[in-house]
């Protein structure tokens, strides 16, 4: 019997819910401070909000929200509001959300005062996505979309969010499950409204690749993302599970703006298994992992792919942020590698040879 969505056994919390959380938590702070800096305000929707807290009192994602918004505040006065809205369908979960952000709220009560708001909603994320779609049109919004399972998701949602100016969406997806019931007629529908496509099974089947089927349904639904809702960066992030290392699932990030893109990109690389884009469980957490390839075949792509362009060191992390596995510190290693092999010609560095983002230029000769 499955269990129900209140019952402690599913609130124990496990080390992939702490890096969920902990990239959740860096990449908010971030956003807030940024888009904060020219909007003013700013809305989080918590669209699977829990109960607030797991089974041994660790805190739950609405509380890391208005943690995380509280430290921001205090450090950036140019802020003015932080609007929280919080959506649990299940009435006992609810209730203990009301509960732990009421005790949340009354401890840090100067802190909150005018400049956070919250709302807390006890329905499901499918009734209230359009007031909440309507709500973001006229401040910068992030979602988080935190189920357990898939349903209640359709893509429609996701795509009438994502259409809106300034919004973006963090998506857990829960692709080992999806994966295993794949081929049972009773989750055909809820499949196939989550990707907003009919006969994801078949299309999953007869695919032309040896991918696994959780890999090809993380590619089928980044596709829909990119070519469907039209958005312009997609990013993911795959965590196993604690005690197998079985992917369990994929978080998913999708925003418009290059700048979004590269600092969840960053935050990413560094969380869980560094430089792996995934916590692979406690085993693979632990190793000191080698760079995955090396900086050569890193200079000879950028080489082959900018040869006879003149582009600011910007332009080039821009244009290939969810290209590479590479960060910044990677991209000014091999640029200087290239200049030293005579393949660049880099102008506009810093007095101490720092690359600017726009006012280093850099020349790739071109190839022939
Ligand atoms: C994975 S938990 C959320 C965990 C939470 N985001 C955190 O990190 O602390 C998913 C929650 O979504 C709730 N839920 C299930 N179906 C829902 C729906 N259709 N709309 C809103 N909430 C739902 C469940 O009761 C459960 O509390």
């Amino acid at each position: 019997m499955p269990l129900n969505d209140d019952e402690l056994d599913k609130w124990i919390y496990k080390k992939h819910t702490e890096i969920k959380h902990e990239i959740l938590s860096k990449y908010l702070g971030t956003w807030i401070r940024i888009l904060g800096s020219r909007y003013k305000a700013v809305n989080y929707f918590d669209c699977f909000a829990g109960r607030g807290e797991y089974a041994e009192g660790e805190k739950g994602s609405p509380i890391i929200a208005l943690d995380t918004a509280k430290i921001v505040k205090e450090d950036f006065s140019y802020l003015d509001k932080i609007n929280c809205y919080f959506v649990e369908k299940n009435k006992n979960n609810y209730e203990n959300l009301v509960k732990k952000i009421a005790d949340n709220m009354e401890e840090h009560k100067d802190d909150y005062e005018g400049m956070i708001s919250t709302q807390i909603i006890n329905d499901e994320f499918i009734n209230i996505a359009p007031d909440f779609t309507q709500i973001s049109s006229s401040t910068p919004s992030f979602f988080f979309i935190d189920p357990f399972g898939w349903s209640g998701i359709p893509f429609k949602a996701i795509k009438d969010i994502l259409k809106v100016k300034r919004t973006e969406v963090f998506l857990n997806f829960m692709v080992r499950d999806m994966n295993r019931f794949l081929t049972n007629s009773n989750h055909k529908i809820s499949i196939d409204d989550f990707f907003g496509i009919e006969n994801v099974e078949e299309i999953i089947k007869n695919r032309d690749s040896e991918w696994a089927g959780e890999y090809a349904l993380l590619e089928l639904y980044k596709k829909q993302l990119l070519e469907d809702a039209k958005v312009n960066y997609v990013l993911s992030y795959k965590v196993c599970a604690d005690e197998t290392s079985q992917t369990t699932y994929y978080l998913i990030h999708a925003t418009n703006h290059p700048m979004g893109c590269e600092v969840m990109k960053n935050i990413m690389y560094k969380a869980g298994t560094e430089g792996r884009f995934g916590y692979l469980g406690p085993q693979n957490g632990q190793m000191n992992l080698m760079r995955y390839s090396d900086s050569s075949e890193f200079q000879n792509y950028l080489f082959e792919k900018f040869g006879g362009r003149k582009l600011s060191y910007q332009q080039i992390r821009y244009e290939t942020l969810t290209e590479t596995k590479f960060i910044q510190k990677d991209y000014k290693e091999a640029l200087l590698e290239l200049e030293r092999k005579g393949k660049v010609i880099i102008t506009g560095k810093g007095t101490r040879g720092g690359f600017k983002d726009k006012k280093a230029i850099i020349n790739f000769i071109c190839s022939s």
